[in-house]
């Protein structure tokens, strides 16, 4: 959609941020993101990295400064066309939030329903990602019988399942044990080779060091380093 057209996928220009008329929580952000590379994002608790999750997800706007994405200024979009954008990212909460009445397959087809396929065209498709992320035998189990791994695993895959060039992932290692968020990010770092753009939020040290990717760094008081 952006790639041909050789412009950066994300960029921030003096982007500040304040929830209605509270303090500014980002302040003076600049930054640019390359289609297909891939990013942590770090900061201490409180720090805004979930509220720049929210920009980039196109659920909140800029307080001031310019932010474009896929090469549009969003700042003054219509809705209309902020929800085609946002058609194109992909984000795994921190909570996980997966309609516990559905089932792990209908969780992840959720997206491509919205979407208006139908189960017949999408079913080969979901039973493969589910296969891909190691849930092919769980695939028929409602959220509450999952793991806390499991279900960070059907976050992932409802997050990928319409293809998104962009993939956001809010402290996705918050809540399973390091054995596992290694292997999740080492199923991030697969999705990143096949090209997707990916930001990973995480104050994990550990994560940092083993994977060495580029880190955009927030400061306590919601100013933006890269390191
Ligand atoms: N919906 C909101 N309304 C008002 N303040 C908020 C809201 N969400 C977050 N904040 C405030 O913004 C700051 C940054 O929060 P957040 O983006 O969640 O940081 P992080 O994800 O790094 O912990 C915090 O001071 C938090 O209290
Ligand atoms: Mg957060």
């Amino acid at each position: 959609m952006t790639d041909s057209k050789g412009h950066e996928v994300i960029e921030f220009e003096n982007v500040g941020l304040r929830y209605g008329d509270g303090p500014e929580i980002l302040k003076d952000v600049s930054f640019s993101i390359e289609p297909g590379s891939f990013h942590f994002l770090t900061g201490p608790s409180g720090s805004g990295k979930t509220s720049l999750l929210r920009l980039l997800l196109l659920s909140l706007k800029p307080s001031s400064g310019t932010m474009s994405m896929f090469g549009e200024d969003i700042t003054n979009l219509k809705r209309e066309r902020l929800l085609e954008l946002r058609r194109h990212i992909g984000i795994v909460f921190q909570e996980f939030r997966l309609l516990e009445h559905l089932s792990t397959f209908e969780n992840v087809a959720l997206p491509l329903r919205v979407l208006g396929q139908s189960e017949e065209n999408y079913k080969d498709n979901v039973t493969e990602l589910l296969d891909w992320v190691g849930l092919g035998d769980r695939m028929h189990a409602k959220p509450a019988l999952l793991s806390g791994g499991e279900k960070q695993r059907a976050a992932i895959a409802r997050a990928v399942i319409a293809r998104p060039e962009i993939l956001l992932a809010d402290e996705p290692t918050g809540n399973v044990d390091p054995a596992l968020s290694e292997r999740l990010l080492h199923l991030f770092a697969e999705l990143n080779r096949m090209g997707t753009t990916i930001i990973v939020a995480t104050h994990e040290l550990n994560m940092l060091k083993k994977f060495d990717y580029p880190c955009l760094q927030l400061t306590e008081n919601g100013e933006l380093n890269y390191g």
